[in-house]
């Protein structure tokens, strides 16, 4: 993988990549989405199709430098969420902090698998973290705290500003969004994202599939290409939104 923007340059090795994807800031809110040259944000219901031996190396070096990973419950259930695979060969790249990335699930209903990897695996130090609102019911709160800790923010619904405040409080403000399209739609409308980070795959997906962002419009957003990586014909986008560079 090599850079081509803002200038070109060699094979980067993984600390390499680490340096080109540093964190701007302490409390920072990025997402990491691949969709086809044609838009499409799955294939067959899931994103691996579009994905490559670089995008998956990108999304693992965003999983080390992040402090958290926020992800919606459509996600979760659509690409069975493990928690974070620890990766020993770049321990000093979290020193001082756990060896793996938070997870933290979004949901309203808490319709979740409190049986699965994501929260009987995960390490003590990095326990699944739910995000849902006061709506949710109490026996379904309650359960979830068996397994994992529960942030409530917000009353109908999570209210996402209320929410990345209480990760920030935990120390997790280095935020790494994996989607899906409706909880980055609601992020994006809501001028929260600070960064876009985007495998452009070289295939044509066809009609069908959804886009990266979904849910209710909002005004289009300029972003400024910061940064292009390219391998195997893929494209590595990193955009800033307009206030993150205010
Ligand atoms: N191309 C890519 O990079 C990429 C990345 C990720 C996912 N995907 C694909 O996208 C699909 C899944 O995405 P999706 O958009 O359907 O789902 P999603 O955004 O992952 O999750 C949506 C769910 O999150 C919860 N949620 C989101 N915002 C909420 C809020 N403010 N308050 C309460 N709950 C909230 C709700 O869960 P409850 O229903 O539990 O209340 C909602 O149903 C899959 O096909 C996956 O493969 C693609």
């Amino acid at each position: 993988m090599r850079m081509i923007v803002p200038e070109a340059g060699g094979e980067l090795d993984d600390f390499g990549l680490a340096q080109a994807y540093a964190y701007p800031r302490a409390r920072w809110l990025r997402a990491n989405m691949v969709m086809s040259a044609d838009g499409s944000a799955s294939v067959d219901g899931k994103s691996g199709g579009l994905s490559s031996p670089g995008d998956k190396r990108v999304f693992g070096i965003l999983r080390v430098l992040a402090d958290v990973v926020l992800v919606g419950s459509g996600t979760v259930t659509a690409e069975q969420y493990k928690p974070a695979r620890p990766r020993p060969a770049l321990a000093a790249l979290r020193t001082g902090r756990p060896a793996t990335a938070t997870i933290a699930v979004i949901t309203g209903s808490l319709d979740l698998n409190l049986a699965a990897p994501l929260f009987t695996e995960a390490p003590p130090d990095a326990r699944t973290i739910v995000i849902t609102s006061e709506a949710a019911p109490a026996d379904l709160r309650a359960a979830a705290g068996q397994v994992a800790d529960v942030i409530v923010a917000g009353k109908k619904a999570v209210d996402l500003p209320t929410a990345l405040t209480a990760l920030a409080d935990r120390g997790l403000g280095r935020v790494i969004c994996e989607g899906g399209p409706h909880l980055l739609g609601q992020i994006a409308a809501g001028g929260l994202l600070d960064e876009l980070i985007l495998t452009i795959s070289p295939t044509l997906a066809g009609p069908g599939a959804g886009r990266i962002v979904a849910g209710d419009a909002f005004p289009a957003a300029a972003m400024t290409l910061a940064q292009a990586l390219t391998e195997d014909g893929y494209l590595f986008c990193r955009y800033l939104l307009a206030n993150a560079t205010s």
